[in-house]
């Protein structure tokens, strides 16, 4: 086969956006088309075609990852003041159950207290946080990643809900309103050529650089949260949400509160069946403990506040068949089933790969070969199988026999035995030897360049198996030490994509310490954790330095961190590849202050320990108002400690032993005082 070379296939993709980037300005600016949609659709379909064969073309004016004339890029990134963040989701009534329970154990309540909420549908759209100083709007910014957002003020201001003086006199000074921008489907109509879904028509026009293109498309815009504010006097969300009313927002309908889970669920079953009627798309509703004090006791874990969720509506289902069953290697050395099904549209999205799971669920639901099955798919989650129809299957069938070696390395696979539940563990798992493994290396690897790890702009999943088979890496550190002349040369490569490669590279090379920790794929250390451990050992070289303890349970002091998480960093560092690895970060990486901004809170510099039951409050909410407030936790009594805090039964010996260290000893009263907690 003749390469073609790859100057002649950008040059080729390049026309071709010139093209649509043409007819989206006749479309768009002039609002006159000049070709009729059935050509614009083909050349849309050209491209993405191209851009799926040979992954180093990309384009911002591509269709794949703009839609309309000119989204820029060039929208100034502002910082919000405070992260906006995700929800957490729920399924089904034991993920509300699971919500509902973390809430009472960490506020320490009984069953009799009752938690109300504020029900709120969840509008699928793109959200957007809207500051207003002395009840004028001054500044609009898109989501973004969460940290820092686009300056999209000019196009806001053309969407007619979004009020650029607040009514009444009762808003605070200052506030970050924050609420849906999203387009009616009776609007999108419209519109149906052009873009995919409401959604994207409504992104798409939201970061056209012209805002005379955003005021074209009828946006709507719905408030139901806000970020940062001053003077804020309201006390619950609920009397938000009628506020928002007041200050000239709209606010959604649907919305009211509700208390107990089973009133959560008719709700959610009423408005589900309601879902079609109303004109504008809703994904699930988001219920949110009303209560703003118990929001911010409970606050928030990694991206997602502990005090709501999204209950997502039902999944969609449909029948197949599985022709295959392959086993499929995770980062950590899990074995996971895979279904190869029949495909089947399953609401709108052709579905092809089903999960199993893990060894236990084939074994329980008896799932064989041939079988004909009801696949479920929910919102963004990978479709599973959820029933087999025995009356369909084969005679001859067989049970399906779960590998006992690992298909990539050939190593004997093991059921780990979980001392807690004392049960075996439900997956079966390639034993995770640092790189040995090479399904799992490249998986390591994969997690290395991911979003929330070092997030290496253009260097995907696909590039990272396409690298590997090419011998260019075995370790994340490889990635900064790549060969680019070969890359150059290799088919689908060309100078302007190496030179991108290259730059996005290079940038991240300055990294938090949390992200690096992160990015080690260490089991059981995820973002939050790895938050905590960076927050606790506060450089690089202390982390490379617990290469030399044999002990880490010192690490048992942060909230958060168990033995099982402590075991499995006694493994990361007792693998010599591992080691060797973090000694050549040590000289490629430069170590940035955290995203967060830490400010010195009360506890700045003091250690506290907890010992016995305290009343109405629990570990959890007690440790969690100590880091809060700059503070650390110790789980032993030592002269570093500078509070030891008592509950109901201490362990005497704790006692004793602070006294005799001249350590002061507190009632749990004392410890809230100092939090000027009048509550409790
Ligand atoms: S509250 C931390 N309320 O859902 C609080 N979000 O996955 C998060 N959304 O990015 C936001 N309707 O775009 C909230 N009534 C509602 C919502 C809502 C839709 C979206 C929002 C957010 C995403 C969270």
């Amino acid at each position: 086969m003749i390469k073609k070379k790859n100057s002649e296939i950008e040059k080729d993709y390049l026309k071709k956006i010139n093209k649509i980037q043409k007819l989206n300005k006749a479309y768009y600016v002039n609002s006159k088309p000049i070709v009729e949609d059935k050509i614009y659709d083909e050349l849309k379909k050209n491209i993405l075609d191209l851009e799926k064969k040979y992954y180093f073309l990309k384009n911002e004016m591509s269709p794949s990852t703009s839609v309309g004339y000119k989204p820029s890029k060039n929208f100034k990134k502002v910082r919000h003041m405070t992260p906006m963040l995700s929800l957490g989701n729920a399924f089904n009534r034991d993920d509300l159950i699971n919500f509902e329970k973390k809430i009472y154990n960490f506020l320490s309540f009984n069953h009799n207290t009752k938690i109300e909420y504020s029900v709120e549908p969840k509008i699928d759209g793109i959200s957007a946080s809207l500051f207003y100083k002395d009840g004028k709007f001054i500044q609009g910014l898109s989501r973004g990643d969460g940290a820092q957002g686009e300056d999209i003020t000019e196009n806001l201001k053309t969407i007619e809900d979004i009020p650029k003086d607040l009514n009444g006199k009762d808003y605070p000074h200052e506030i970050d309103i924050r609420g849906e921008v999203f387009i009616n489907n009776s609007d999108f109509e419209n519109l149906k050529n052009k873009f995919a879904n409401p959604r994207n028509a409504a992104s798409g026009s939201l970061r056209q650089k012209d805002p005379k293109e955003t005021k074209k498309i009828p946006l709507r815009f719905v408030a139901y949260t806000f970020g940062y504010s001053k003077d804020l006097k309201i006390k619950n969300q609920f009397e938000f949400l009628v506020s928002l009313k007041k200050w000239g927002f709209k606010t959604n309908e649907f919305n009211k509160v509700i208390s107990g889970i089973e009133n959560l669920i008719t709700n959610h079953k009423k408005i589900e069946e309601q879902r079609n009627k109303i004109d504008f798309d809703i994904d699930g509703l988001v219920y949110k403990v009303n209560d703003f004090n118990l929001q911010k006791r409970l606050g928030y874990a990694a991206n997602a506040p502990r005090w709501a969720v999204a209950h997502k509506f039902s999944a969609n289902k449909s029948i197949s068949e599985i022709l295959k069953i392959e086993i499929q290697i995770g980062r950590t050395g899990a074995l996971t089933p895979v279904a190869k099904i029949k495909p089947v549209n399953i609401g709108g999205v052709l579905v092809s790969n089903a999960t199993l799971h893990n060894e236990d669920e084939i074994n329980r639901k008896d799932i064989r070969l041939g079988d004909t099955v009801i696949v479920e798919r929910a919102g963004d989650v990978i479709p599973h199988v959820i029933s087999v129809d025995k009356k369909k299957r084969n005679k001859n069938s067989k049970k399906f026999v779960f590998p006992k070696k690992c298909p990539s390395c050939g190593f004997e696979t093991i059921k780990e035995f979980n001392k807690i539940t004392k049960k075996f563990d439900a997956v079966r798992r390639c034993p995770d030897r640092g790189f040995e493994c090479e399904k799992i290396a490249i998986e390591k690897i994969k997690h290395f360049i991911s979003k929330d790890a070092f997030n290496i702009d253009g260097f995907g999943k696909k590039i990272v198996e396409s690298f590997w088979a090419k011998k260019l890496i075995r370790y994340p550190n490889d990635i900064f030490n790549l060969d680019y002349k070969v890359i150059s040369k290799l088919e689908g490569w060309g100078d302007i994509s190496v030179a991108n490669l290259k730059y996005s590279i290079e940038t991240k090379k300055k990294i938090t310490l949390s992200r690096f920790i992160y990015s080690m794929g260490i089991r059981h250390i995820g973002q939050e954790n790895a938050k905590l451990i960076a927050k606790n050992l506060n450089s690089l070289d202390n982390f490379l330095s617990m290469k030399n303890q044999l002990d880490f349970r010192h690490l048992l002091n942060i909230d958060g961190i168990g033995d099982t998480q402590i075991i499995s960093i006694q493994n990361f560092f007792s693998n010599k590849k591992n080691l060797l690895m973090l000694e050549k970060f040590k000289k490629i990486i430069e170590i940035l202050p955290e995203e967060e901004n830490i400010i010195g809170g009360i506890f700045k510099g003091k250690t506290f320990m907890l010992t016995g039951k305290l009343e109405g409050i629990s570990r959890a909410e007690a440790k969690s108002l100590i880091e809060k407030n700059s503070g650390k936790i110790s789980s032993n009594v030592n002269k570093k400690l500078d509070y030891l805090v008592i509950g109901d039964k201490p362990t005497i010996r704790k006692v004793n032993e602070a006294k005799d260290l001249n350590i002061k000893v507190i009632s749990q009263k004392d410890f809230l005082k100092m939090l000027n907690f009048k509550d409790f």
